[in-house]
């Protein structure tokens, strides 16, 4: 079976001016289907930046980044932004949520993109809504809304366009012990409905809820665990 993303001695150099900073400097490895995978690493060590290039958000200055076997190098814009749409699905820590926007319309708007009727778009985000325990909460916009309820939403919006790929980027950073683990558990169900998690965190006790593990240090792998 192909893997569903692979890094081969990945490289994302950014020039400051007379500085080099190597944000992430020879990272190889590769994520299967239905796999669980924590990134870990202090603050610094490159932990988003290899998000960002594990999902197409950004190239590597050097290196290949291979999605179902196909070398991202070899696409253009449009088609990655097509895999970032329908293929992962994005949790930040800082939830990106559309503060005028309902949690219902938050849900809805990636699938505005995938030409769905209005009444499936609705359906569906209601249905998702009241996966993540929000059902009671469908019009309230996100100021209206507790941390761990705008977590839920961003949770119920990656996963509008049934992504095969999960990515939370500090998904519980903002919330409080309780709180992030019950957004932990989402993640864990997805894991086990047979998606694939790739969780970013600097929490080890998090990190280690994942089967594989990989711990960055200056944009190195430092080590991996059950890989
Ligand atoms: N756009 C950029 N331009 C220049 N340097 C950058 C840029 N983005 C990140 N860096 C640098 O690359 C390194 C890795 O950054 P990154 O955001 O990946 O760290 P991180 O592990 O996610 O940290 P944190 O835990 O604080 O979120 C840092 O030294 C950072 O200063
Ligand atoms: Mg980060």
């Amino acid at each position: 079976m192909k893997p569903i993303i692979e890094l081969r001695n990945v490289k994302k150099i950014y020039q400051m001016g007379q500085v080099q900073v190597r944000a992430l400097d020879g990272i190889s490895f590769k994520i299967n289907k239905n796999e669980f995978i924590s990134i870990a690493g202090t603050s610094g060590s490159g932990k988003s930046t290899l998000l960002n290039v594990m999902c197409c958000l950004s190239r590597p200055s050097e290196g290949s980044v291979f999605i179902d076997g196909r070398n991202i190098a070899e696409m253009d814009d449009n088609e990655l932004a097509v895999i970032r749409g329908r293929k992962i699905g994005f949790v930040f820590q800082t939830f990106n949520l559309i503060q005028r926007l309902s949690a219902l319309e938050n849900v809805t708007l990636p699938m505005w993109f995938l030409g769905k009727s209005e009444e499936e778009r609705t359906e569906k985000a209601r249905e998702l809504l009241e996966m993540v325990g929000l059902g009671h909460r469908i019009k309230h916009r996100p100021s209206e809304m507790s941390g761990g309820e705008r977590q839920r939403v961003a949770m119920a919006r990656s996963l509008a366009n049934d992504p095969d790929v999960i990515v939370g980027d500090e998904p519980t950073g903002n919330l409080d012990s309780k709180t992030g683990k019950e957004i932990l558990n989402i993640f864990k169900d997805l894991y086990k409905q047979g998606r694939t998690v790739i969780l970013v965190t600097h929490d080890l006790n998090m990190a280690r809820e994942a089967k594989k593990r990989i711990y960055l240090m200056d944009g190195k792998i430092e080590k991996t665990e059950g890989c």
